[in-house]
């Protein structure tokens, strides 16, 4: 029988991260399910569990260096045919008024997170015949608006680090795309858009949808970053 497939998803508690999960699982690759509260990733393993598929949690905080090399050693011996770097936080503030702590938890979550995490499990991915890193971005790299420079700021510096490690990557086919949704239904939108219009967001299932569909591309084919958002939308 072959092995199943593994994915890596941070952020799976909840969002886009519990969505792609949820995809994954039912097309039966195992999760490794990343995140900071322990009981959010058990409600979706137990979701996966439900629906058949299997999963395994790592409750831990990716801007924290420890930890992430800590789960570089409980998978040390695995392959990881997917890594989903997803996890994020968001900041809506002028200039003016964001701190500097402020500023290093943006970038420290959003950007020296998924580096960190993408060398410790780049072992991993060098296993798999087929390997994809997925980092999430923003539509905000792209329309650019007010208000959002650190967070603009920290998916711009992700955008980048996707192309360089695309470009690194790409001799050992191993594919790394960035999805950049728009504004999306989730619990991150219900706390930075309170009362929004539902019907103007893009559904986490369409994006991980969209993100199954870059991790089932056959080896050695790839597709350039790209954008997710409604037509309502602006
Ligand atoms: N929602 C949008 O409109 C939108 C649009 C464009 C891009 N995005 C991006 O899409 C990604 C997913 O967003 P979402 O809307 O699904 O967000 P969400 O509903 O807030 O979910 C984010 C998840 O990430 C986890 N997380 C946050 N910081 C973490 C850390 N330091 N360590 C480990 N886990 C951490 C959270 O865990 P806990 O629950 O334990 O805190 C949460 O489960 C983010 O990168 C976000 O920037 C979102």
């Amino acid at each position: 029988m072959m092995a199943k497939r593994r994915a890596v998803i941070t952020g799976a508690g909840q969002g886009m991260g519990r969505a792609i999960a949820l995809r994954f699982a039912d097309d039966d690759i195992h999760c490794a399910l990343v995140g900071r509260t322990e009981s959010k990733l058990r409600a979706v393993a137990a979701e996966i569990a439900d629906r058949g598929g299997t999963a395994e949690v790592h409750a831990l905080d990716v801007t924290d260096d420890e930890a992430v090399a800590e789960l570089g050693v409980a998978l040390a011996d695995a392959t990881v045919d997917v890594l989903i770097n997803c996890a994020g936080d968001w900041l809506i503030n002028y200039l003016q008024d964001t701190s500097n702590a402020q500023l290093d938890h943006i970038l420290r979550t959003n950007l020296r997170a998924p580096y960190i995490l993408s060398r410790a499990l780049l072992p991993n991915l060098r296993r798999s015949d087929n390997a994809s890193i997925i980092n999430i971005g923003s539509l905000v790299t792209s329309n650019l608006v007010p208000t959002v420079s650190a967070y603009t700021a920290s998916k711009a510096g992700l955008k980048g680090m996707t192309g360089s490690l695309a470009a690194e990557l790409k001799p050992e086919l191993i594919r790394v795309v960035m999805i950049s949704p728009g504004p999306a239904d989730t619990p991150m939108r219900d706390a930075a858009s309170p009362g929004i219009d539902k019907s103007v967001l893009v559904d986490a299932d369409t994006i991980a949808d969209m993100a199954h569909t870059v991790v089932s591309l056959p080896r050695g084919i790839t597709t350039s970053d790209f954008i997710l958002y409604s037509m309502r939308w602006g």
